[in-house]
C-alpha cells in the first residue's frame, strides 16, 4: 500500500490478530458455528506485516491461505481460541480481537452420532458460555502498554451500543460495523465507526476490508508503550 506502509510504524512490535469463526462440536458430525470469513482479520494480518510488525494469527475455519510472513495458529474451538490468545498475549505489543467467538457451547459433547428415535421427538440442546477472551486480555494487560482492539457487529443504536461495549470490554478501540445487506459477513468490503476509551470516533468509509485494516493500526500506533523494542 500507500506511505502509511512504507512507514514500517509497527517495526519492532508483535501484534496478535485472531480472525474467523469458531466451531463449538455437538457431536462428531456436527458443530454450531458462525458465518465469519476471516478476511478483515487477515487484512488486519497483512497490513500490519507490510508496516513491519512480527504477526501472530490466531485462525479459526476459515478457507483463506496463510499470509506470507505471518505465524500461523489454526484452532477449533472458543476455548482452544482463549488459550492460543492468553498465550501469545503474554509478548504482544497489540492484541486485535477479529475473531466472531462462539458466545456458547454444548453443555455436552456427544461422542457418538446423535440418532433419531423413532416416534420422538429430539431432546433439546442446552447451551453454556464460552470465556469472554477480550475482557479478559483488556483485564489483564500482560504487558505494559499493550494495547487491546475488539469488534462488534451491532443493529439499531449502533453507536450507543459500541459505547456500552467498548466500557464493558475495557479495551482501548472498538471497531463497529452496522450489520446488514454486502456488509461485513463474507465481504470484502465494510463501513464502521472506530471508538476510542478516550471519547474519539473515527468513522471508516464503506470500501475494502484493507482500508480499515490501516486505520485501525493508524490508531494503535500512537497507543503504543514508547518501550524498548
Ligand atoms: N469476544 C471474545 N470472547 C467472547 C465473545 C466475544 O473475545 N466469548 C470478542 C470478539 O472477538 C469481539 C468482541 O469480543 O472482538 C465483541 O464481540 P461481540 O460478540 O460483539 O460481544 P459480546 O460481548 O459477545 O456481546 P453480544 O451479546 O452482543 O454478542
Ligand atoms: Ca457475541
Amino acid at each position: 500500500r500507500g506511505p502509511r506502509a512504507a512507514e514500517q510504524d509497527l517495526a519492532g512490535r508483535h501484534v496478535v490478530i485472531s480472525a474467523g469463526g469458531t466451531r463449538e462440536p455437538l457431536d462428531p458430525v456436527r458443530y454450531l458455528g458462525n458465518r465469519s470469513s476471516g478476511k478483515q482479520g487477515y487484512a488486519l494480518a497483512r497490513t500490519a506485516v507490510a508496516r513491519g510488525a512480527r504477526v501472530t494469527l490466531v485462525a479459526g475455519n476459515t478457507e483463506l491461505p496463510d499470509p506470507a510472513g505471518v505465524d500461523v495458529i489454526r484452532i477449533g474451538t472458543a476455548r482452544q481460541l482463549h488459550e492460543a490468545v492468553v498465550k501469545a498475549a503474554a509478548e504482544a505489543d497489540a492484541v486485535v480481537m477479529a475473531a466472531a467467538v462462539a458466545d456458547f457451547r454444548p453443555a455436552a459433547y456427544t461422542t457418538g452420532k446423535i440418532k433419531k428415535v423413532e416416534g420422538q421427538e429430539p431432546e433439546p440442546v442446552a447451551l453454556v458460555r464460552n470465556p469472554d477472551i477480550l475482557a479478559e486480555v483488556s483485564a489483564e494487560r500482560a504487558r505494559r502498554g499493550q494495547v487491546v482492539v475488539g469488534f462488534a457487529a451491532e443493529t439499531d443504536d449502533v453507536l450507543a451500543n459500541g459505547r456500552a461495549k467498548l466500557a464493558r470490554k475495557g479495551c482501548d478501540l472498538l471497531v463497529v460495523n452496522e450489520v446488514g445487506e454486502h456488509k461485513a459477513f463474507g465481504s470484502a468490503e465494510n463501513e464502521a465507526v472506530i471508538l476510542a476509551a478516550d471519547g474519539s470516533e473515527t468513522p471508516v468509509p464503506y470500501g475494502p476490508k484493507e482500508d480499515l485494516a490501516e486505520t485501525v493500526w493508524d490508531l494503535v500506533v500512537p497507543r503504543l508503550a514508547d518501550t524498548e523494542r
